[in-house]
């Protein structure tokens, strides 16, 4: 099978690239290389996924004309990661709106011109739910911030073309991921490097005792590519996919700092509007639908993580 995933030299689009080469697919990456976070961690996973034989075109999906370039496309399915993710006081609303909602619809009517009709997994996030998001997918979504209103809408795009026949398809809402790869703007990637290179560790005001499904990147993986061979079972569904494990944001420092062997040091900081108070996944349906099992320890997650790390950066 032929797959394009979207976002291919992030976070977890390169960790899924991977996993979907692995697995005996043809694998076709597609990166804009936005400078929202350094562009060095990105080639580096780009490199990497080279290494694999997957080649990653820069291509902006706000720009139709380009995406319309991926020639042969006759895809059997697009994984769609590409995204301005994550709640940040620097990003516009404009940054959400055109990589999240614009490029969704260009690469919706790109997948409507491909030779097969191809299978879309589109990524959504927890945040969709708003600043306690513990719900069921039957519930309705409240969000607080541009980037879950953004993403809400570009599900909602995705699931608009499976409502008319259009396409087929689902929607995973993802749960605070970390590991190996994660973004630095984020909780882990941020505190192994405060507590490896003796900097104070800036801290939101009040997110101390925010509560978080914090989910392996692993696992996350395991969740999407369960979807393989159960298109049909998932299609026109929105599925959460994450630990039922909460973890506080104090007890994820405690893990970095055991792991680490020391203190790191806490600067506090302004809150971020429309940061989330709690996040636990509820995964009934997808362990009703695809049998879908997290079991990464927080601990052992982390471990990996510092491994990457240090293997990366220092
Ligand atoms: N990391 C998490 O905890 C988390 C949680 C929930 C949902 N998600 C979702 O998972 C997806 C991947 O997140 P991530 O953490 O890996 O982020 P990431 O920033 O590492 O990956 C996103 C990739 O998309 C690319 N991109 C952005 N705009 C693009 C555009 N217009 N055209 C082409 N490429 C573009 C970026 O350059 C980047 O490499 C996103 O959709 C995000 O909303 C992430």
């Amino acid at each position: 099978m032929k797959f394009l995933i979207t976002g291919a030299a992030g976070f977890i689009g390169s960790h899924t690239a991977q996993r979907i080469k692995l697995l005996g697919h043809e694998v076709i990456g597609v990166d804009n290389f936005s400078t929202y976070y350094d562009l060095d961690l990105k080639k580096r996973n780009s490199e990497s996924l080279k290494k694999d034989s997957i080649p990653i075109i820069t291509c902006d999906l706000r720009h139709k004309e380009q995406i319309e370039q991926l020639l042969p496309n006759d895809f059997d399915y697009i994984i769609h990661f590409a995204a301005h993710p994550g709640i940040s006081n620097t990003s516009s609303f404009e940054d959400y709106f055109s990589n999240n909602i614009i490029a969704t619809k260009n690469l919706l009517d790109f997948a409507e011109i491909c030779t097969k009709k191809p299978y879309i997994i589109n990524i959504a996030t927890s945040s969709i739910y708003g600043s306690e998001a513990t719900l069921t997918e039957r519930e309705a979504p409240k969000p607080t911030s541009f980037y879950g209103v953004t993403k809400l809408a570009a599900e909602q795009l995705v699931l608009a073309k499976v409502r008319l026949g259009e396409l087929k398809g689902c929607s995973f809402r993802l749960y605070s991921v970390y590991g190996p790869r994660e973004r630095p703007d984020k909780l882990y990637t941020r505190l192994i490097a405060c507590g490896l290179k003796n900097i104070p560790f800036t801290l939101y005001e009040g997110s101390l005792v925010h509560l978080r499904s914090f989910t392996y990147v692993g696992d996350i993986v395991d969740g999407i590519v369960s979807v393989l061979g159960k298109e049909s079972l998932c299609n026109g569904e929105v599925i959460n996919l994450g630990t039922e494990e909460e973890h506080s944001t104090q007890e994820g420092i405690k893990v970095v700092e055991k792991l680490l062997g020391k203190s790191i040091q806490i600067k506090i900081v302004a809150k971020r509007k429309g940061d989330q108070l709690r996040t636990k996944a509820n995964i009934e349906k997808a362990q009703k639908l695809l049998n879908y099992k997290p079991n990464t320890s927080l601990e052992e997650g982390i471990k990996q993580q510092i491994m990457w790390y240090k293997e990366a950066f220092l």
